[in-house]
């Protein structure tokens, strides 16, 4: 506490990443990163950009990136928005376009940053609760609000949400703006970008952290209308002009063009999640249905806390949440390689 500090400083409760621990032999699943490396054709990006030129300033308008983010989305360059990592975009979608009379609607259980944006700049929201099955249900959303935000699949959950549902949502709700944070969406479930075409209150996020295995490189991105686009590019540019640097726009093109590994490294995530569902329900685990690259479970006769402190005697590092209650008795679990994957299940299968 300091008698320095602006007003707001004092009320903020800031958002707590998972942690990074620097341990030997850490098998580390608490952060959804991905097991595999970038492209190649990243790395030979990135080295390319290791050059005189780090003296000048990266382009501003990142023009490159916006080019093969609409490319690989079959959308115009001004459809897209990009910043440092999509928690950089998602705080300007709250600051650009909900700070409205009514309420901000979000899930009762979601990616906790939305709660701490909504205290940063000052944003009413009501939660909607998630049913009996951990499912977003649409219905609750029909009703006045200041805008709409969700992650498809949702986090911490995994569920995915049908795009039919999404759909529903959307024709129900035109006034305002609907958010579908797709951080997870690689790994098996539908995108919602297919209805930005028809639904110019649609904002679609991005980023390159999880299917693109670029999290240490930090861009992601937003699609949407132009309209929507440019009240982004307005707050951007009252902040910060270069969020981009020259490495995270070189790098972050060369992923987005190089979809033929991005699939292959999706696929195979996929494949081990298959696998680690099975294995984990045979030793008693109750699973919720995954669209994403981590797994939400329980154990009927096991505490969640002591579970994970049990894992992390072992080198084992899952994310567990305290609060809501509800998902108290839940680890999330990332999808590591097929040989973590086994590792965890064999540590698990000794503790339970
Ligand atoms: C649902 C969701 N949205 C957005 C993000 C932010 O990702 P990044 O800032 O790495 O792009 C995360 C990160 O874990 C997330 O879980």
């Amino acid at each position: 506490m300091s008698k320095f500090w602006s007003p707001i400083v004092h009320q903020l409760t800031p958002y707590v990443p998972g942690e990074q621990p620097k341990i030997n032999d850490l098998l580390k699943l608490n952060t959804n990163e991905n097991p595999y490396g970038p492209s190649p054709k990243v790395i030979t990006a990135l080295q390319a950009e290791a050059a005189d030129t780090l003296r000048l300033y990266p382009d501003p308008n990142s023009d490159h990136l916006k080019s093969a983010i609409a490319q690989y989305h079959g959308l115009q360059s001004n459809q897209v928005f990009v910043g440092n990592g999509s928690d950089e975009v998602l705080a300007h979608v709250f600051q650009a376009l909900f700070q409205h009379a009514q309420p901000l609607l979000f899930p009762d259980i979601t990616y906790s940053f939305y709660p701490v944006y909504c205290r940063l700049y000052g944003i009413q929201s009501d939660t909607i609760p998630l049913n009996g099955d951990f499912e977003i249900d649409v219905d609750h959303f029909i009703r006045p609000n200041g805008g709409i935000i969700f992650p498809n699949p949702n986090a911490p959950t995994g569920i995915p949400l049908a795009l039919s549902q999404i759909e529903r949502l959307l024709k129900a709700n035109q006034e305002t703006v609907v958010v579908v944070d797709e951080a997870y969406v690689d790994f098996g479930t539908e995108s919602a970008v297919q209805l930005i075409a028809q639904y110019p209150n649609l904002l679609v996020t991005h980023t390159l952290s999880k299917a693109r295995s670029l999290a240490g490189l930090r861009v992601g991105y937003a699609v949407g209308h132009a309209d929507l686009i440019e009240a982004l590019i307005r707050v951007k540019d009252s902040f910060n002009s270069y969020p981009i640097d020259r490495f995270a726009e070189a790098g972050a093109v060369a992923a987005m063009r190089d979809v033929d590994y991005f699939q292959k490294t999706c696929a195979k995530v996929v494949q081990t999640r298959t696998w680690l569902v099975k294995a984990l329900q045979d030793i008693g685990f109750i699973v919720l249905p995954s669209g994403a690259n981590f797994i939400f479970a329980r154990h009927p006769l096991r505490d969640g806390e002591w579970l994970t402190s049990q894992l992390r005697a072992q080198n084992i590092i899952v994310r567990h949440f305290k609060k809501p209650v509800r998902i108290s008795p839940f680890l999330r679990i990332t999808i590591g390689t097929d040989m973590e994957s086994e590792r965890l299940v064999t540590a698990l299968k000794v503790i339970v």
